[in-house]
C-alpha cells in the first residue's frame, strides 16, 4: 500500500466525520472514496481505516481506529426512514429490535425478513407535546403529614350550650352570666346592710330584749349597791334620793362600759359610787357625772314594766328612773340605749 499523505489522511478523516454525521441523522451514505484515490472501493477504504494494526503499517493507522465501516458491512440493510423527521421512542425500539433481528438471522445464514410496514399512525409527526405528557410524573402518594387530619368532636361545653339554646352565642351567654353575677351581689349587699340597720337578736341576748322576771325579785334594796348582769352588760339599780337638786325615784338600767374610752368601771361600796380604772372618771349611784375625763354621764337602758292587767310603761327619753309598784314584770330593752347627760362645762 502507498504511503498517504497528511493531506490524504485529513481528507479520509472529514469523509468519515461526514458520513458518521449523515448516520446520526438518519441518511444512508454510501462510503466515498478520497480525491487522492479515485479509483478504490469502498471496501478498499474500509481497509484503510480499518482497526486492524497489522493491515496498516502506517502510524496513521489509529485515526482509522474508531472506523465504525466495518460495521456497516457487516449490518443488514435498515428500511429507509424518513430523512428529517424525529422518531417517537416507539419507533426508535421498533427499529431496534428489527436490526437485531436481521443481524441474528444474517449470522444464522437465513435471509433476513423483510422488514415491517410502517403503521400509518407511525407516520412522522411533529409533536413535542407526547414527550411531555409521557414524562409526567407519576402521582405521588400523599405524605402521612400531608393527610388532612379528623376533625376533632366538639366539646361537651360547646355542645351543651348550643343544646340549650341555639340562638345565644358565647359572647352573649357570658354577659348575661356577668350580669347575673352583678345582680347577685348587689342583692347580698342590700340584705346585710337591712341586717345591720335592723338587728334582730334571740331573748336573752345582748343586744336584744333582756327579760330579769317579776320586780319584787329582781330589783335590788332601795338605795342599796346596784345588782350586776353579767350577760346584759347592764347594773340593775333602784334609787330614790336627790342628784343636784332633782329627785331620783326608781329603776334604773345601767350600761356597765364607761363613758370616756370604753373601759369597764367597777363599783366602790366604800365610796359608794362608781370608778373607773383606767382614767379615773366617777359616777353616782343614779350614773350622773361627778368627775374625771369623760364628758357624759353613764348611758342606760330601756326599762319595760309589764303589769298584770298586761299594760307596758317604760323608760322615758331622758333616761330618767321608771316607777314601778312592784308587781311588774321587768324587760331590759339592751338594744335601746339611752346617752348620758353630758356635762356641763363651767365658762
Ligand atoms: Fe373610763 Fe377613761 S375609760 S375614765
Amino acid at each position: 500500500m502507498p504511503k498517504k499523505t497528511p493531506e490524504e489522511i485529513q481528507a479520509q478523516r472529514e469523509a468519515w466525520l461526514a458520513r458518521k454525521a449523515a448516520r446520526a441523522a438518519g441518511q444512508d451514505v454510501p462510503l466515498q472514496t478520497t480525491s487522492a484515490e479515485p479509483t478504490s472501493t469502498s471496501a478498499e477504504a474500509v481497509a484503510e481505516v480499518s482497526p486492524e494494526p497489522e493491515a496498516s503499517p502506517q502510524p496513521v493507522v489509529e485515526v482509522a481506529a474508531p472506523e465504525p465501516v466495518a460495521v456497516q458491512e457487516t449490518a443488514p440493510t435498515l428500511p429507509p426512514q424518513a430523512p428529517a423527521t424525529k422518531r417517537t421512542p416507539e419507533e426508535v425500539r421498533a427499529q431496534r429490535e428489527a436490526f437485531l433481528a436481521a443481524k441474528a438471522a444474517k449470522a444464522a445464514g437465513v435471509a433476513a425478513p423483510p422488514p415491517a410496514p410502517k403503521p400509518a399512525e407511525a407516520a412522522p409527526v411533529p409533536d413535542p407535546a407526547p414527550r411531555l405528557v409521557e414524562a409526567a410524573p407519576p402521582a405521588l402518594k400523599p405524605r402521612a403529614s400531608e393527610v388532612a387530619a379528623p376533625k376533632p368532636a366538639p366539646a361537651k361545653a360547646e355542645a351543651a350550650e348550643e343544646k340549650v339554646d341555639p340562638n345565644i352565642t358565647r359572647r352573649e351567654f357570658l354577659n348575661y352570666a356577668w350580669l347575673a353575677s352583678i345582680a347577685l351581689l348587689t342583692v347580698q349587699g342590700i340584705g346585710m346592710g337591712l341586717w345591720f340597720a335592723f338587728p334582730n337578736f334571740k331573748e336573752g341576748q345582748f343586744g336584744g330584749a333582756f327579760p330579769i322576771g317579776d320586780a319584787a325579785g329582781a330589783l335590788p334594796e332601795v338605795n342599796s349597791g346596784p345588782k350586776a348582769y353579767v350577760d346584759g352588760k347592764f347594773w340593775l339599780i333602784n334609787i330614790d334620793s336627790e342628784v343636784n337638786g332633782e329627785a331620783r325615784k326608781g329603776v334604773l338600767a345601767i350600761y356597765k362600759v364607761c363613758t370616756h374610752l370604753g373601759c369597764l368601771y367597777e363599783w366602790v361600796p366604800m365610796t359608794n359610787r362608781f370608778e373607773c380604772p383606767c382614767h379615773g372618771s366617777k359616777f353616782q349611784l343614779s350614773g350622773d357625772y361627778i368627775a374625771g375625763p369623760a364628758r357624759r354621764s353613764l348611758d342606760r337602758f330601756v326599762i319595760q314594766a309589764i303589769a298584770p292587767d298586761g299594760s307596758v310603761k317604760e323608760t322615758d327619753a331622758n333616761g330618767n328612773p321608771l316607777e314601778i309598784t312592784g308587781d311588774e314584770r321587768l324587760v331590759i330593752d339592751t338594744g335601746r340605749r339611752i346617752l348620758g347627760a353630758p356635762v356641763l362645762v363651767p365658762a
